[in-house]
């Protein structure tokens, strides 16, 4: 097996305690995604988004990484030709011991300037009227790749996605694209596709299956992984 491209989703980080955006009690059943999560909701009420945000933000930077973001970094670690692609926005990735991560919709972490685009480290609370550090006007935004935004890296994406060999998806509801195409994609490359989830997301999509909570079947594969 050479070259393994991996996409995580909000399912890697739900046992650290962060809320998934579908599944039962999820962020997007108790929020309204078209008011926190576009940049209309953003110019109709910041405040609000900030608010939303600022939770996110500190939710994300009291939680703790856990045994699958662990074995994905030791994966990364022993096999340089994996490339390791979240839509997670928070850093358990890195914080797990992650060399190097996609961050595709963006980092809960950094914060950016609406007016010139400048991006620096983002304060635990943010508020819009923060000065960016480079062009002092009152722009701040979370920097977070929002509805109706071009995702981040497609074309690194889209170059790893043709010469892989395998493209897991783990802990993602494979609801949201340009994401939920990449196992097509990679497929279409001939890549083999494995799904690792909770509940499959759409049987028949993927040429392989395991179904269980990221902490156990997420260092269960990479101990395959690593004994092949
Ligand atoms: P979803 O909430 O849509 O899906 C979460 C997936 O994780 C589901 O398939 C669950 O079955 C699975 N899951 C839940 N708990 C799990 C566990 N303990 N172990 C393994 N799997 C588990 O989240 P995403 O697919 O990540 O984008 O959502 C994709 C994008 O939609 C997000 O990046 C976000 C959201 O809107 C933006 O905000 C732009």
């Amino acid at each position: 097996m050479a070259g393994v491209v991996i996409l995580t989703g909000a399912g890697v980080s739900a046992e650290s305690g962060l809320g998934t955006f579908r599944d039962v009690g999820g962020l997007w059943t108790r929020y309204d995604l078209t008011e926190v999560a576009t940049p209309e909701g953003f110019a109709r009420n910041p405040a609000l988004v900030h608010d939303f945000y600022n939770a996110r933000r500190a939710n994300a930077l009291d939680a703790a990484p856990n045994a699958a973001h662990l074995a994905l970094a030791r994966l990364l670690d022993a096999r340089p030709d994996v490339t390791l692609v979240t839509q997670n926005i928070d850093d358990l990735h890195e914080r797990g011991g992650a060399r190097a991560v996609i961050h595709m919709h963006g980092q809960i972490t950094r914060a950016r300037c609406a007016a010139c685009d400048h991006r620096w480290d983002a304060p635990r609370v943010m508020d819009r009227s923060d000065a960016c550090p480079a062009c002092a006007r009152p722009a701040t935004r979370p920097d977070i790749v929002w509805f109706g935004e071009m995702p981040y890296h497609m074309d690194r994406i889209a170059d790893a996605l043709a010469a892989c060999d395998l493209f897991v998806a783990i802990g993602t509801s494979g609801e949201v694209y340009p994401a939920a195409g990449f196992v097509e994609e990679a497929a279409a490359f001939g890549a083999e596709t494995l799904e690792i989830n909770l509940e499959p997301s759409a049987p028949g999509r993927f040429d392989r299956v395991i179904q269980g909570p990221a902490t156990e079947a997420v260092p269960a594969w990479v101990a395959e992984v690593l004994a092949t």
